[in-house]
C-alpha cells in the first residue's frame, strides 16, 4: 500500500520536473523566435502552389458577369441552338443551349487561365479550341470596382489541393429556353442565374450567384464568416424567434425555377425554406448553400447531412433543405416517411 503511494508520489513528481522542462525549452524556443516573428507572405494568384481567396472570389465575380453576357447575348440573337442533353430521373427534358456553352467557355477557361492549379467543375464541358473567341485576359483582380469599397476583404492562401470549384454557366435553362412549364408566371427570365462556388475542404465558403436578366443585372455573393453583398442583409432575429406554431399555419407553397434563385429568396428572406425533394447536382446548390451558411442559415439534405463538394459525386440523391430559421423543424415535417426521397 505503502509502496503504492510512493510510487505515485514520485510519478507526480517527475511529471513536474518534465513539465518544467517542457515549459523552459517553450520558453527558450519562443525567445530565440521572438525577434522576427514570421509575418505571412502574400503570394500573388501566379504562384501555383496556394490560391488567394480575394483573388479568387474578385475573380469569380466577374466570371459569373461575364457567363451571364454571353447568355444575354445568345438570347437576344435567338438563336439558342437548343439541344437536349436527354431526360432526367424524373423525365423531364434536360435542354442544352449554345448559351450554356458560351458561358461555360469563358467561366471556366477564364478561372482555369488566372488559376492553372484550380480544380473547377462545371455543368457543362467544352475543350477549350471549341470555345470561339475566348475573352478572359482582362479579369481584373485587385479592383475595387468589382466589390464596394466599403468592403475590405483579406487575403487568405489556400493551397489548391483543398479548393474545389463548382461553376453553373447557366441555371434555369429550362426557363431560359421558354419551354412549356406550369408555373404561370409571364417573365421566366429572372430564375436565370449563373454562378461560381469556391469550397474549402468540402465545405461551401464562396457563393456568387449572378441574375443577368432584369431591369439591372444583379450579382449577390458571401464569403464565409467575412463578407457579403449589401442585397443580403442577415434576417431579423424576430424572424428567427418566431414560434413553430407561427410556422406551421399560412403555409404557402410558391413554385419557382432555379436553385440559386431559390437559394436567395431564403436566404433575404422572402421564403422561409427551399425544399427540394429529387435529385440535384452539386453545381445547382452550392453557391447558394455558401450564401445561405454565410447569412447564418442551414442547408442539409432531407436526412440532415451536410453536402461534401470535394469529392466528385455531382449528383445529391437525398433531396435538400434550405432555411434561415427552425431547420430541425422543417426537417422533422420533411421526415422521409412524409416525404418520398
Ligand atoms: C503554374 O502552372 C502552370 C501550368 O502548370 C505553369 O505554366 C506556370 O509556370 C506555373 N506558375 C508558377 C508561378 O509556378
Ligand atoms: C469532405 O470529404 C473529404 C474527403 O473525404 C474530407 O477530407 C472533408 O473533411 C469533408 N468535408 C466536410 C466539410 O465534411
Ligand atoms: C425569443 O422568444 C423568447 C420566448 O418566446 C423570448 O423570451 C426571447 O426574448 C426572444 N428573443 C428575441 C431575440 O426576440
Ligand atoms: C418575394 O417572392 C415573391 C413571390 O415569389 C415575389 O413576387 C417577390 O418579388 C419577392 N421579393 C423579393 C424582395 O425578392
Amino acid at each position: 500500500m505503502n509502496f503504492g503511494g510512493t510510487i505515485r508520489l514520485n510519478r507526480i513528481g517527475v511529471c513536474i520536473i518534465i513539465g518544467v522542462f517542457v515549459l523552459f525549452l517553450l520558453y527558450m524556443s519562443s525567445n530565440s523566435s521572438g525577434g522576427d516573428a514570421k509575418v505571412p507572405v502574400v503570394k500573388d494568384v501566379s504562384d501555383n502552389n496556394s490560391i488567394n481567396l480575394r483573388k479568387l472570389l474578385i475573380a469569380a465575380i466577374q466570371v459569373a458577369e461575364k457567363g451571364g453576357k454571353e447568355v444575354v447575348a445568345v438570347k437576344k440573337d435567338n438563336n439558342l441552338d437548343e439541344k437536349t442533353k436527354g431526360k432526367t430521373k424524373e423525365g423531364v427534358n434536360d435542354p442544352v443551349t449554345k448559351a450554356d456553352y458560351k458561358s461555360h467557355c469563358v467561366m471556366y477557361y477564364s478561372l482555369k487561365h488566372w488559376f492553372p492549379t484550380l480544380k473547377v467543375i462545371s455543368e457543362e464541358h467544352s475543350s477549350e479550341k471549341d470555345c470561339s473567341n475566348l475573352l478572359f485576359l482582362d479579369l481584373d483582380l485587385n479592383p475595387n470596382t468589382v466589390t464596394s469599397s466599403s468592403i475590405s476583404l483579406p487575403d487568405e492562401m489556400i493551397p489548391p489541393e483543398d479548393i474545389t470549384v463548382w461553376i453553373d454557366p447557366l441555371d434555369a435553362t429550362k426557363e431560359y429556353t421558354g419551354m412549356k412549364h406550369n408555373l404561370g408566371i409571364e417573365n421566366l427570365l429572372e430564375y436565370v442565374t449563373t454562378m461560381v462556388c469556391v469550397a474549402v475542404k468540402g465545405k461551401p465558403i464562396i457563393g456568387v450567384v449572378h441574375k443577368p436578366f432584369g431591369v439591372e443585372p444583379k450579382t449577390s455573393w458571401a464569403w464565409f464568416a467575412v463578407a457579403h453583398t449589401p442585397n443580403l442583409k442577415p434576417i431579423n432575429e424576430a424572424i428567427k424567434n418566431i414560434s413553430e406554431q407561427a410556422f406551421g399555419k399560412n403555409v404557402e407553397v410558391i413554385s419557382a425555377a432555379g436553385a440559386g434563385y431559390k437559394s436567395l429568396e431564403v436566404a433575404t428572406g422572402n421564403v422561409t425554406a427551399y425544399i427540394h425533394t429529387t435529385a440535384i447536382k452539386k453545381w445547382d446548390v452550392c453557391a447558394g448553400n455558401a450564401i445561405v451558411e454565410s447569412l447564418g442559415g442551414k442547408m442539409t439534405t432531407l436526412t440532415n447531412e451536410q453536402l461534401n463538394y470535394s469529392d466528385t459525386n455531382v449528383v445529391n440523391e437525398k433531396g435538400l433543405l434550405a432555411t434561415m430559421a427552425k431547420h430541425d423543424w422543417y426537417l422533422n415535417r420533411l421526415s422521409p416517411s412524409k416525404v418520398k426521397v
